[in-house]
């Protein structure tokens, strides 16, 4: 009862490779952006609908509705936002990922 471990531990090894593939090549997740947003911008905005904080800032869920939103609008701002802002520095993933989890507060 030894031997069958090798095939067994041959398929882990496929699969785990499937996946890094597959996870490597999946678009932006809106739950990713939601993470990053709960860890980096939620000390001045509200991230998430129905969430109580500072109104220092705009709601994401106002900006994602606003008259102005445009996926090309946020990636400027976040590329080069304005004072009271920091600037997060955030990485091409990281946009994407904001842009995907604003995206989804959109009501339509
Ligand atoms: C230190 C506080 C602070 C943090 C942290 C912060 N912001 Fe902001 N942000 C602001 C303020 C204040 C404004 C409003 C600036 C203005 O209108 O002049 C703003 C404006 C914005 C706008 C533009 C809104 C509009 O009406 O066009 C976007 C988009 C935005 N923030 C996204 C983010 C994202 C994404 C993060 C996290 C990665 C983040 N912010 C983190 C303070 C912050």
């Amino acid at each position: 009862m030894r031997k069958p471990a090798e095939p067994a531990m041959a398929a882990i090894a496929v699969a785990i490779c499937f996946f890094a593939v597959a996870g490597a090549a999946r678009a932006a997740d809106p739950q990713d952006g939601y993470r990053l947003a709960k860890q980096w911008c939620s000390s001045c905005h509200i991230v998430a609908p129905g969430q109580s904080g500072s109104d220092a800032a705009p709601p994401f869920e106002s900006i994602a509705n606003g008259p102005n939103f445009t996926e090309d609008s946020i990636r400027a701002w976040l590329a080069d936002p304005h004072p009271p802002m920091p600037d997060l520095h955030l990485s091409r993933d990281e946009v994407d990922w904001i842009v995907a989890y604003l995206r989804s507060l959109q009501r339509k």
